[in-house]
């Protein structure tokens, strides 16, 4: 319980050693400390990650698995691999666990390489209606290696057409259906992709990279016991270190451990790997439930904050930890609005909406996630003052001052990485 700020593991001897990157550190510290963070893909992982995250398992080779490494010395590093594929097991229930991604996207490769063949058919979500890159995008390897077949969002309810997604699957008879979404507030029925799948016999990768935290806390119903190889990242609302995990079936275990290494992958990243198990250690605590449930009141409360205030939440609403919010009848774009929000501080992106008519660059809407400000320690009401400011500021650019001077209230109340951690 030191009276200094948390500035990360031995931050005084980089300071000493290196002190333009220790500055870097410090101004980012500053920069997180200073604003509100409602980028729905981050969050603030603790100090015992980050300190496992700065240790020397970042130096030690150890391609292969436990127990079955391509090089010597691993007996040690092996223990924090165990310790996380088993807490991970533990808090997700699944047959196996692969936490050697280096992120979401090296994972969703790492399941494409292990169920098809370069050509293959898949049917995934639409990029502009909340689906990601890896499911589809032609700038990225799925859209440009397979043949990607894409459904969207209902036109008048905003949510996901399951009518749409059955019919596309029946006419294009996909390997893979891919479900999970970068910016989908709503709950997925993963019981009616299980479905849809079986009936044209592909395989069912849910790719939970964003909502994988609130599987774990209960605050979302899991994916695993319907999809056959689920995909995650652990440093969005899991709030670990940055990379990836894949949980699959007893039956496909062997395909999905080779197409991470030695396919995708080369070493594992053996820092990262504790920092899972002690996030995956984190998420099994009581508490995290508590947050969880907390994140999604918070992004409930933002919603509906947010559309009292005249922006409408693309589906009326969230069941998760992100809204999307149309901004249409304030006659704002999405880019003005972040760029707005930015001079503010508060950190948000601008995002498409559905059927968005401005371009991905411009768009209609903002994306606003609680991840952030729920591990901050703030609650319903807060969201509320968040929710006036950001209405504020998008509408009236000349509210800067008094709006920085609220964000700058809130935030000294909430602090980020205080001192008694
Ligand atoms: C649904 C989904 N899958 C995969 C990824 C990729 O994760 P990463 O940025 O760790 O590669 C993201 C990131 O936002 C995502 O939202």
């Amino acid at each position: 319980m030191g009276a200094e700020p948390y500035y990360g593991p031995d931050f005084g001897l980089l300071h000493r050693r290196d002190p333009e990157v220790a500055q870097v550190l410090l101004d980012e510290l500053d920069r997180l400390r200073g604003g509100l963070q409602l980028i729905a893909s981050e969050n603030f992982a603790s100090p015992a990650v980050l300190a496992a995250l700065g240790s020397t398992l970042n130096n030690k080779y150890a391609e292969g698995y436990p127990g079955r490494r391509y090089y010597a010395g691993c007996e040690v590093v092996d223990r924090a691999e165990r310790l996380a594929i088993d807490r991970a097991r533990r808090l997700f229930g699944a047959d196996h666990v692969n936490v050697q991604p280096y992120s979401g996207a090296s994972a969703n490769l790492a399941a494409y390489a292990a169920l098809l063949q370069p050509g293959d058919t898949v049917l995934a979500m639409e990029l502009s209606h909340g689906g990601h890159l890896t499911h589809g995008s032609k700038v990225n390897f799925s859209g440009r290696w397979f043949d990607v077949v894409a459904y969207g969002v209902r036109r008048d309810t905003e949510l996901i057409d399951y009518d749409e997604v059955r019919e596309l699957a029946l006419r294009h008879q996909p390997k893979m259906i891919i479900c999970g979404a970068t910016a989908y507030p709503r709950e997925i029925d993963f019981a009616a992709f299980r479905g849809i799948a079986d009936e044209v016999g592909a395989w069912l990768l849910a790719d939970v990279a964003h909502t994988i935290g609130l599987m774990a806390g209960g605050a979302l119903p899991s994916a695993v016991p319907y999809a056959d190889v689920v995909t995650f990242t652990t440093h969005k609302a899991l709030r670990g270190p940055r990379g990836g995990g894949i949980m699959c079936t007893r039956e496909l275990a062997a395909r999905i451990d080779r197409a991470v290494f030695p396919f995708v992958q080369g070493g594992p990243l053996m820092h990262a790997v504790a920092a899972k198990a002690v996030a995956f250690g984190e998420a099994l605590q009581p508490e995290f439930a508590d947050y969880a449930r907390q994140v999604v009141a918070n992004a409930q409360v933002l919603a509906d904050a947010l559309a009292a205030e005249g922006m409408r939440p693309v589906s009326g609403g969230t069941d998760s930890h992100l809204a999307l919010i149309d901004l249409r009848d304030v006659g704002v774009t999405g880019a003005v609005a972040e760029q707005r929000c930015a001079a503010a501080g508060i950190t948000l992106n601008r995002n498409t909406i559905p059927y968005d008519p401005e371009p991905p660059t411009v768009t209609s809407g903002i994306r606003v996630g609680t991840p952030c400000v729920t591990t901050q320690g703030m609650g319903t009401e807060q969201m509320k003052e968040v929710a006036s400011m950001v209405a504020q500021i998008i509408r009236n650019p000349d509210a800067v001052g008094e709006i920085r001077a609220r964000v700058t209230a809130l935030t000294e109340i909430h602090q980020i990485y205080p001192s008694e951690l």
